[in-house]
């Protein structure tokens, strides 16, 4: 068996539906293991284009099984309509789906209650969540009292549940009176809506845990697709300006169900530069026309919402903790194409932090937005390099650079991506042989 990851090493957004869709080749199983609706993964292949939000990106493919396993917090409807949209583009998933019986569920008072508090949060302190819902619906699987999972919408009691919680919502969110909708605590309407959404799912749901473990003994081949990237986690990234949920490797196992053993490979994806999305210290940011432009190049609007991302370059310091927090054992570059128009190119090396220079990334938010990039610089390639298919058919100067990216973070680089499509790829090490 092999159990391969494909994690994000930055703030999201690093182009990881890529490079599962091309992993899926060699997979026979894929696994979404945590986040939720505020993930949006891109595969274009030649002109069609597929957006995905909670569903593995192994669905493009006829041979894959895909799993939805607990860590995940899931939305119906949203799920639903993810569905019928890759069905209308010819997408056949039949029995290719599983989801857990005990991912949660998010539900209207979820995102009322992210809103509320994306209202009331000002300026450097508001997180700028994605607004679906997924702090308040991790919040309440944490509490436990006011929590449904997915299984519970089959079983007996859910109407009784949904009418409780919706007493304890209202009054919980009194004090963000008039902002918020109050249909959105109707329980009538909720548990109408929602068995409707059950009925649809029903025959999607399961014990994945079991499924998983059974594969893994029996020599399946899984990939780990994360959501979101490694500086998100909640628990090892920039907090409070994260995700809710293990979005780093080390969130594999607690998401899946499977133990570490049955991971052998882990791929980090990053962006030859830095993008975020949201509030938070970003020490690379460019907030000027390089920014701009990179933004422009790269397209750099949020998949799920739409927002600007904040562009910068690439950091070095942030990206050599999260390949070692997450264990990485090869190195995806993507778009580095955005890159070609420049005439250099900057890496940030190492920070300069009350008085002193360190090459370890802090562990408090604080001591990041106080932190000054220290930057290297090297020459730019302003050559097109989209349709680049080996490695040695790339300008030297683009080889300096992922090569000098891959020496100071400490990872070898295994795929070269240079434009959105799947044939835009170029393989380095032997991570997509036999593609
Ligand atoms: P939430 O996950 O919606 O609660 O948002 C928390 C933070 O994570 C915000 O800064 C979001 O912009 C960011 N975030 C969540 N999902 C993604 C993603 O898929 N890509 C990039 N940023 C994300």
């Amino acid at each position: 068996m092999s159990g391969i990851s494909v994690i994000g090493l930055q703030w999201g957004d690093e182009a990881k539906g890529k490079l599962v869709d091309l992993l899926t080749r060699r997979s026979d199983i894929v696994v979404r293991y945590q986040g939720g609706a505020n993930a949006g993964h891109t595969i274009v292949d030649g002109d069609q284009k597929y957006v995905v939000h909670h569903l593995p990106s192994g669905i493009l493919n006829p041979d894959v099984i895909n799993v939805v396993s607990p860590g995940v917090v899931l939305n119906p409807q949203t799920l639903i309509e993810e569905i019928e949209a890759v069905t209308s583009q010819g997408i056949v998933i039949g029995q290719r789906l599983l989801l857990s019986e005990r991912a949660h569920v998010v539900f209207p008072w979820h995102i009322a209650e992210d809103n509320a508090w994306n209202n009331t949060l000002k300026g450097k302190k508001n997180i700028g969540t994605t607004l679906r819902g997924i702090g308040p619906c991790y919040r309440d699987k944490v509490g436990r009292t006011t929590a449904i999972q997915l299984g519970d919408l089959y079983r007996e009691g859910f109407k009784e549940k949904v009418h409780a919680i919706c007493e304890l919502k209202k009054s919980m969110l009194a004090g963000f009176a008039g902002k918020f909708d109050a249909d959105l605590l109707n329980p009538e309407t909720t548990i109408s809506d929602y068995s409707v959404l059950a009925e649809r799912l029903q025959s999607y749901v399961g014990d994945t845990n079991h499924y998983l473990l059974d594969a893994a003994e029996t020599g399946k081949r899984i990939l780990f697709e994360g959501a979101q990237g490694s500086l998100l986690d909640l628990d090892h990234g920039t907090y409070p300006f994260v995700t809710s949920s293990n979005s780093s490797g080390v969130g594999i196992s607690s998401g899946s169900g499977l133990p570490g053993k049955w991971i052998d490979e882990v791929i980090g994806v990053a962006k030859c530069y830095s993008t975020r999305v949201g509030g938070g210290p970003f020490p690379t940011e460019l907030e000027n026309p390089t920014g701009d432009h990179i933004r422009k190049m790269g397209n750099e609007f949020g998949t799920t919402t739409g927002r600007p991302r904040r562009c910068g370059w690439f950091d070095a310091v942030a990206v050599r903790y999260t390949t070692r927090l997450s264990g990485v054992s090869g190195l995806a570059l993507m778009m580095l194409d955005v890159l070609s128009e420049l005439e250099e190119i900057k890496i940030c090396t190492s920070y300069q932090l009350k008085g002193q220079t360190i090459v370890d990334f802090p562990g408090n938010a604080d001591d990041l937005a106080e932190a000054v990039p220290v930057f290297e610089t090297l020459p730019g390639w302003q050559t097109d390099i989209t349709g680049v298919q080996e490695v040695d058919q790339l300008p030297q100067n683009a080889l300096n650079y992922v090569e000098r990216i891959s020496q100071l973070i400490g990872a070898p680089i295994e795929v070269i991506s240079v434009g959105p499509d799947r044939k835009q790829t170029i393989a380095v090490g032997n991570l997509l042989a036999g593609n």
